[in-house]
């Protein structure tokens, strides 16, 4: 019932199913029992919408009664940065111990091609039931991007592979009647690998154009001013903009499912961890910079006070999973300096002792202010106006004229 899970069950539910929401966190499950989302693509109202008809809970017990099932637990990285396939596994422990036969289930979590076959189905065969002869078992990979509002579920293609086609045809039923496309693929390796794809494609991309910003940096050359312009080409060019690094719970950590599994194969997948390396590196230049800012007006970065604007991973929300905002923040403490931050989307960072601050109080005084995250609702260009020195790493200033220096 996180980001993915929530979206799916009110949409399901404004069909006019019943849904089972079921989620380990009590916390989640009583708000929404409460009728609160804490996800910000779904509204309490949206929730109020759905007539009483998803009902939530910690138990699996409740799954029993359900015509399909689908999985959308975290599929992070372990700190070795392998796969963790812990929550899925015990996911389909859990489910392995309800399941009825007759039953559809789906896996959502972004994983490694061959995880439904491999290690799902044998687990869920636990129960007795036999995967795509006594139940059916698929995989279709979630494309949700949290804050988007130009395409939706069910403008947003949705891409199916079952275990068996009687499994495809099944799933290609449950997901028509939210999506309006429904994708085809012969297999759930297809589909996982899918998915995998369309994630690594914007990785290696962000890191091209990264990387290019710190080439940039030293040839005196705006990088935004070259996107910009190469973005005028109307065909054979993708538009992609440099920034602090990447966040989220995927783009940082999905490509690794592929490149740990292809290791299997005896291949090294060179483009996912030079992209996973150049990005990685975004946040240390930005630092690199401030400091430079800092040293030409012959300030020390110890003592100094730093005004950064958006910490979560990206704007419009209030995700801080493996945000540079945070990296940034980590590198700026320990080189000295005192750090607030406002970001209306993230109240409080418990982990670093700091909560937001109103704008005018984290603006004052600051002998710098760093536009990390530009969060809808806030004028940069005046918040950056009166500060002796910005830095704008979102290229949100650059048409204004403005005083802040760009990354
Ligand atoms: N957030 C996105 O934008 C996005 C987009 C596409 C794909 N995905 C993928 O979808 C999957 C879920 O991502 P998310 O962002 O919704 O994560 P999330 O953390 O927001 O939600 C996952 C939920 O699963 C619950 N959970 C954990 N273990 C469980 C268990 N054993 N049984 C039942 N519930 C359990 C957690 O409490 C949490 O509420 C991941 O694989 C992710 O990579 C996410």
């Amino acid at each position: 019932m996180g980001y993915v899970g929530l979206p799916l069950a009110v949409a399901f539910a404004n069909e006019g199913h019943e849904v089972t929401a079921v989620d380990v966190d009590r916390r989640k499950v009583e708000a929404l029992r409460r009728g609160e989302s804490y996800v910000e693509d779904v509204s309490d109202e949206a929730l109020a919408q759905t007539g009483g008809r998803i009902q939530a809970t910690t138990r699996f017990a409740s799954l029993a009664k359900c015509d399909a099932i689908l999985v959308c637990v975290p599929t992070p990285l372990t700190p070795n940065r392998e796969p963790d396939l812990g929550m899925l596994v015990g996911a389909s422990r859990e489910l392995a111990g309800v399941l009825q036969a007759g039953q559809l289930v789906v896996l959502e979590s972004t994983t490694y091609p061959g995880t439904t076959r491999d290690r799902v189905a044998p687990i869920l065969s636990e129960s007795g039931l036999v995967a795509g002869e006594d139940f059916n078992l698929a995989f279709s990979p979630e494309r949700v991007d949290p804050g988007r509002t130009d395409f939706t579920m069910r403008t947003t293609p949705k891409v199916v592979g079952g275990l068996t086609p009687a499994c495809g045809d099944r799933a290609e039923a449950l997901y028509s009647e939210v999506c309006d496309t429904v994708v085809r693929v012969s297999t759930p390796e297809a589909a996982e690998l899918t998915k995998l794809l369309e994630n690594i494609f914007r990785s290696v991309n962000i890191a091209l154009v990264n990387e290019l910003a710190m080439l940039c940096d030293r040839m005196g050359i705006d990088i935004w001013e070259v996107v910009d312009a190469a973005s005028t080409k109307p065909y054979g060019f993708m538009r992609f903009d440099p920034g602090p690094g990447m966040g989220g719970h995927c783009l940082p950590v999905d490509p690794f499912y592929l490149s740990w599994r292809a290791r299997e194969f005896d291949m090294a997948t060179e483009f996912i961890e030079l992209a996973g390396k150049i990005n990685q590196q975004m946040p240390y230049h930005c630092v690199a910079k401030v400091e430079r800012l800092l040293n030409d007006a012959s300030k020390p970065i110890r003592g100094s006070k730093i005004a950064i604007l958006g910490v979560s991973y990206k704007a419009g929300v209030g995700d801080v999973r493996e945000s540079p905002g945070l990296k940034i923040v980590t590198l700026l403490t320990s080189l000295g300096a005192v750090v607030a931050y406002h970001d209306a989307f993230v109240p409080e960072l418990p982990e670093y002792d700091l909560r937001s601050r109103p704008l005018e109080d984290v603006l004052d005084k600051a002998d710098i202010v760093l536009i990390v995250t530009a969060h809808p609702g806030i004028d940069h260009d005046a918040a950056v106006a009166t500060a002796p020195l910005a830095l704008d790493l979102r290229g949100v200033t650059r048409r204004s004229g403005g005083h802040a220096i760009l990354l």
